[in-house]
């Protein structure tokens, strides 16, 4: 009868919940398979690139990877890579980077990014736009349909002389998107100020806002504006740690 089939079923495992830590870390070691000996490393920044760091400084310590330069993306992971033991060095010294590992904020289905909730979405881009492969690292949480989605901000670093001025642009550049744009503030309610000294701004969608390229360029022509946190066409491949496994997606 059913009732011998089911009581002759091996028993059912309960099922495993992942935090949302433990998804990252999964993702990170992943990214670190594709680390080999010599490489120039870019480290990314953020809870899921900590992870990453942490492992290749574990591998290099046990002697199986050797000869690692890490480039960090901020000051941040600068600090943990130092304290880790793990060779740096820059961008100036070394204008090619074999691969950086980093995590993201938003991925759409084209591998585009948002990055930067972080803050340091400007070195992040000086770093993985010189790389010949940049994995990036997500818990399945961060995937979005079009950037912007996730109704999180989408971060812009600006200079601080006259940051309203340059906020207000950008407000009106995406209002057709009903954009708000915010200054960020750190946790004792004084503007965030970013590794290289300037503010960020960060845009908080409706909808989409079209054709990224476009947006892209417009937001670079306003006068004020640093740097943006959408990284477009650049992830090579990215790792995605969701409750049911691990998907890798490359372009
Ligand atoms: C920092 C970043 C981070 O990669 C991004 O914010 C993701 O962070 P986390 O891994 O902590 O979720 O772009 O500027």
């Amino acid at each position: 009868s059913s009732m011998e089939a089911l009581s002759l079923s091996p028993p059912m495992s309960p099922p495993v919940i992942l935090t949302q830590d433990e998804l990252k870390k999964i993702a990170a070691y992943k990214a670190v398979e594709f680390v080999e000996s010599g490489m120039v490393l870019g480290l990314g920044t953020g809870s899921t690139a900590k992870h990453a760091v942490e492992r290749i400084g574990e591998l290099l310590r046990q002697g199986r990877l050797t000869n690692i330069i890490g480039i960090p993306t901020s000051k941040k992971t600068q600090e943990q890579a130092i304290s880790l033991g793990i060779p740096l060095s820059d961008l100036d010294s070394h204008p090619t980077i074999d691969l950086a590992i980093d995590g993201a904020d938003e991925v759409d289905p084209h591998l585009n990014l948002v990055k930067g909730r972080g803050g340091s979405l400007l070195r992040e881009k000086m770093v993985e736009g010189a790389c010949k492969k940049f994995v990036c690292i997500v818990d399945e949480s961060k995937l979005v349909k079009y950037l912007g989605g996730s109704g999180l901000a989408m971060p812009v670093e600006v200079v601080s002389f006259c940051w309203k001025f340059t906020a207000n642009k950008l407000q009106n550049l995406f209002r057709d998107s009903g954009c708000v744009a915010k200054l960020r503030k750190d946790c004792k309610g004084e503007p965030f100020v970013t590794d290289n000294g300037n503010y960020i701004v960060d845009l908080y969608l409706k909808k989409d806002i079209g054709d990224l390229q476009v947006a892209s360029d417009a937001i670079l022509r306003i006068a004020g504006v640093v740097e943006h946190g959408m990284f477009l066409d650049m992830a090579t491949t990215v790792i995605v740690a969701g409750e049911l496994g691990i998907t890798i997606k490359n372009k």
